[in-house]
């Protein structure tokens, strides 16, 4: 089990497409998933996609146990997950902002329109099919994690760039605007 070092935005990985995992149930994927899981809670994530921490294969974690997340105190639990090439589909045409950050863009927010309501499945790391639907954070966070595997990071979706700084900054601008999501 090891934290490992996070990519930053501009590091040419985190524009890459990640190829599906082949194979379930071996000691490496399970290494591979400890160590996105303790990466993610040592930098109080709430997600990690594999391509991060610099492998090409499309597996995400997250997940947030009630109030232990310090960077979204005030948000839903999500459950902790391990998924593995993961589908997604919208379940209505419903479009919301919210502020979003990365683990790859430190110390910056971004408010990002995202579907309201998903339906997602995919495998855990023993193959196992999981298969939910989700809204609100956890489909924010899904959504997120998902575009990674897509060398999407969240600034490319931003529709309003006046919308994206430094959250010490926006944390003082945003108390007299509307937030949305
Ligand atoms: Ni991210």
């Amino acid at each position: 089990m090891a934290v490992k070092n996070i990519l930053r935005i501009g590091h040419p990985l985190l524009l890459e497409t990640a190829a599906p995992v082949t194979a379930f149930n071996l000691p490496e994927l399970d290494s591979l998933v400890d160590d996105m899981f303790n990466t993610m809670e040592r930098k109080n994530g709430v997600g990690l996609a594999a391509p991060q921490i610099g492998i090409k294969q499309r597996i995400i974690v997250f997940g947030m146990e009630e109030s232990q997340n310090q960077r979204y105190p005030d948000m839903q639990p999500i459950p902790v997950t391990v998924l593995i090439n993961p589908e997604i589909k919208q379940a209505d045409n419903e479009i919301i902002t919210g502020w979003e950050g990365c683990l790859s863009i430190p110390g910056m927010r971004g408010l990002v329109p995202r579907h309201r309501r998903i339906r997602y499945r995919g495998f855990d790391q023993k193959g196992k099919k999981i298969e939910r639907e989700a809204e609100g954070f956890h489909a924010r966070v899904v959504q997120h994690e998902i575009d990674h595997l897509n060398g999407i990071l969240y600034p490319q979706r931003i529709r309003d760039m006046r919308m994206f700084g430094f959250e010490q900054e926006l944390n003082q601008w945003q108390k007299n605007r509307p937030e949305s999501g």
